[in-house]
């Protein structure tokens, strides 16, 4: 899978370039099929990009009327929970742009995971016509394990291909989840990573290099039918050769 990777030299300038894809993406999908579906991702990550979504000019450029927002996990926990990733976006995003309420699905972490999935493909089912919903924009992060949403190495929940959501389990944690299966998060147009710790270096070098170790991730699982894009810092580019295109 040809993925375009962007390297910028701050956390600030790849933050900023994934608000900008986001309110790009959002402004196409809704010229062209009239509303813009994105599953956000969770984590410490996204949070400033979010914060830039809705801070202007960009809050002003995306039809918000049109934008509905999913996720691609959530932890297991209730909305109002420190983990929550819907508590991180809605302090960052949603409480701060003008979407309809309507316009925000939620995964219901409160609920049992098992319980949680499937009412959210109940959701899914209703806002998409396809059989595997297929969203304009995924967003995506990855664990220094290499995993992404809430798919983890050697889960059961890998091999799944006829569900769109299903509960799992993060160990590190101790933690039960929601997430987004291969086949929902492979049918979206657009696939952006962004990933900013230095940290994570080592797993993003070996997930973008496939071969034997890189292709045991999960996040290297991740093959979508339209465009992948890899948004990094320099510190998390710098195990990758250096013909990555740099910002
Ligand atoms: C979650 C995320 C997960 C995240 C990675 C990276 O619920 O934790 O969706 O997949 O993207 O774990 O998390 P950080 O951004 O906090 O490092």
């Amino acid at each position: 899978m040809h993925a375009d990777v962007k390297v910028f030299d701050r956390s600030e300038a790849a933050s900023r370039a994934g608000a900008e894809s986001f309110a790009e993406l959002a402004r196409r999908a809704v010229a062209e099929h009239g509303r813009f579906s994105a599953a956000l991702s969770g984590g410490d990550t996204p949070r400033a990009m979010y914060r830039m979504v809705a801070d202007s000019p960009l809050c002003e450029r995306i039809p918000w009327d049109h934008v509905h927002l999913f996720w691609g996990d959530e932890r297991a926990v209730p909305p109002e929970h420190p983990r929550s990733n819907f508590k991180m976006a809605y302090e960052a995003l949603i409480s701060r742009v003008p979407i309809p309420p309507a316009n925000v699905h939620r995964m219901r972490g409160e609920l049992l995971a098992t319980r949680a999935a499937q009412a959210y493909e109940e959701e899914l089912r209703a806002h998409f016509s396809e059989p595997v919903p297929r969203f304009d924009l995924v967003h995506l992060g990855i664990g220094d394990d290499g995993h992404t949403a809430s798919l983890f190495p050697d889960a059961p929940e890998l091999a799944i291909d006829d569900r769109a959501v299903v509960a799992s389990f993060d160990r590190a944690q101790d933690e039960p989840r929601i997430t987004l299966t291969f086949p929902v998060i492979d049918a979206a147009d657009h696939v952006e990573f962004l990933v900013l710790e230095p940290e994570k270096a080592r797993v993003v070098a070996e997930v973008l290099a496939g071969g034997e170790r890189g292709g045991r991730y999960p996040a290297h699982r991740v093959a979508p039918r339209g465009r992948l894009v890899w948004l990094l810092t320099e510190p998390a580019a710098r195990m990758l050769p250096r013909t990555e295109s740099r910002q």
